[in-house]
């Protein structure tokens, strides 16, 4: 056993053994994932009190480590890949992604520049034009990988700033002799730059990062302005353009709007082909947050979804939400990706010799200089499932989304609350007092995890509470799901007994 206290690494036939023992951990985890419980029970506070507040003066050994991993991490989580977590958009984790995850650790590098690791860097811009080729996007749209499409969204929304400013300025500067050299909130920032007060427009369905982003921008979160949605959940457009047009009136700046391909609560998708007719007419940023939604684009069925995104200026996709990459994975494509550059581009003294001979420097892209090497984990999984097996596996979680939606049909206590997108079923226990089935909704998908048997999601449409399952794991089946609903009934039935 290697003396902790010694410098260097672990000895190599230590380690080496270490590395078999944990191959066995993975797999034998992975087999006996279903058996787990899939959300633990405890109050706040449950792990921090099993484990020493004290961090250790001296080397403990593997052995030791990885079993409190066994004691106290693993029964404190929620597993996500658990065949019964239905939660969020139905989360998955593949084998191949774990060895894409594995092979990455050793490797360990710094992908900030091309000169800091040619590999990270082509296989990036590799990966990423696979993923453009499987949405059918034009070959204009050049991306860069994120850990997250909150991220995405804001460096998109930093552009959208940029070019405005300094079309507005160079206007104004046109007209009025003396006014300063056309300005740039890059160079100056929002006062210096002159900016003007910018609105964002994104549907009421819309996701939380678009506040996130006004906030990080300095634009402010009441200037994300939320456009009501049609029956189905979609952005109203009519609506879109009468509060631009009374913006404009009330002396906003019209900025950029967000459609969402794939929404939070009910994977709705706004009429991007409308949305970008307003925004060519009013020059306008689109985004489109495809964050969820996107990667079924490489469905042939579903193309339709992919209607109006050439004309977007950009687009996110995570394909940590729906192709498969474990978190964090996210594509944040720009139409002319130098926009993205011109916007982050800055080379400090002492990386510019790593930058001379290089076609893309990903530093550039965004605020992040260091990078993790992403791309590795997503080519493994690409290659290893191909385009047939991704599109094979997200049909078979459209199919059991819709087969979930059958049995909720044919249950005169349910109804569906909303309809049936990509993988998510939003649904409700139905009755006369709506104050009282509101709670029992929560309290059912509360009863449900906190059982551990399953794990559901609950959200709110129009106001009343539902309850909400997300497909898209690998290892849910039809018999999983049955077992689902099954439990859905019971406590639904449990609850409505106790209430009453
Ligand atoms: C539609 C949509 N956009 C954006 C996000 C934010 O994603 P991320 O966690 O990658 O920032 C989510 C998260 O669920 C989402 O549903």
């Amino acid at each position: 056993m290697n003396d902790p206290q010694s410098l260097g690494d672990t000895p190599t036939g230590e380690f080496r053994k270490q590395l078999h023992e944990l191959a066995d951990w993975i797999a034998d985890f992975r087999q006996n994932l279903g058996s787990l419980r899939v959300a633990p029970n405890d109050k706040p506070g449950a792990i921090l009190a099993a484990l020493p507040a004290k961090p250790p003066e001296e080397g403990e050994p593997f052995e030791k480590i990885l079993g409190d991993v066994d004691r106290v991490i693993v029964p404190g989580m929620v597993h996500w890949s658990h065949p019964m977590f239905l939660g969020y958009f139905g989360w998955t984790t593949t084998a191949p992604a774990i060895l894409g995850e594995i092979i990455t650790a050793p490797l360990n590098v710094n992908a900030m520049t091309w000169r800091t690791c040619p590999a990270a860097t082509e296989l990036e811009t590799l990966v990423v034009d696979w993923i453009r080729q499987w949405m059918d996007l034009p070959r204009e749209f050049g991306g860069v990988v994120y850990d997250t499409a909150s991220v995405g969204v804001m460096h998109a929304l930093a552009v959208a700033r940029e070019e405005v400013t300094q079309t507005i300025l160079s206007a104004r500067q046109k007209m009025q002799a003396g006014e300063p050299a056309s300005r740039s909130v890059r160079k100056h920032g929002l006062v210096g730059a002159g900016a003007p007060m910018f609105r964002i427009y994104a549907s009421e369905q819309a996701h939380s990062s678009a506040e996130k982003a006004a906030i990080a921008l300095g634009l402010g979160e009441e200037n994300v302005q939320r456009v009501p949605t049609d029956p189905e959940f979609r952005m109203n457009a009519s609506a879109l353009r009468e509060m631009i047009a009374r913006d404009v009136r009330d002396g906003f700046k019209p900025l950029a709007v967000i459609a969402t391909v794939g929404t939070t609560s009910t994977a709705s998708v706004d009429p991007v082909h409308e949305i970008a007719r307003i925004c060519g007419e009013n020059k306008m940023w689109l985004h489109i947050d495809g964050a969820y939604g996107a990667g079924f684009a490489i469905l042939p069925e579903n193309k339709w979804l992919t209607n109006g995104w050439s004309k977007a200026d950009s687009i996110v996709v995570n394909p940590h939400k729906s192709l498969f990459v474990p978190l964090d994975f996210s594509v944040l494509y720009v139409r002319d990706v130098e926009r993205l550059r011109r916007v982050f581009t800055l080379v400090p003294e002492y990386l510019r010799g790593d930058t001379v001979e290089a076609l893309k420097n990903y530093m550039d892209y965004g605020i992040q200089l260091g990078r993790r090497f992403r791309a590795l984990k997503a080519w493994l999984i690409f290659r290893s499932f191909g385009r047939e097996g991704m599109a094979a596996r997200l049909r078979e979680c459209v199919r059991l989304a819709n087969l979930f939606a059958e049995w909720i049909k044919s249950d005169d206590r349910f109804e569906l609350a909303a309809p049936v997108s990509m993988g998510v079923v939003c649904f409700r226990l139905v009755g006369d007092d709506e104050r009282k089935i509101d709670q029992l909704n929560g309290e059912i998908v509360e009863k449900i995890n906190a059982s551990g048997r399953a794990y559901l999601t609950q959200t709110k449409l129009r106001g009343r509470t539902v309850m909400r399952i997300g497909l898209g794991n690998v290892l849910t089946t039809e018999d999983h799901l049955r077992k689902a609903w099954e439990m859905i009934c019971e406590t639904a039935e449990a609850c409505c007994r106790t209430a009453s």
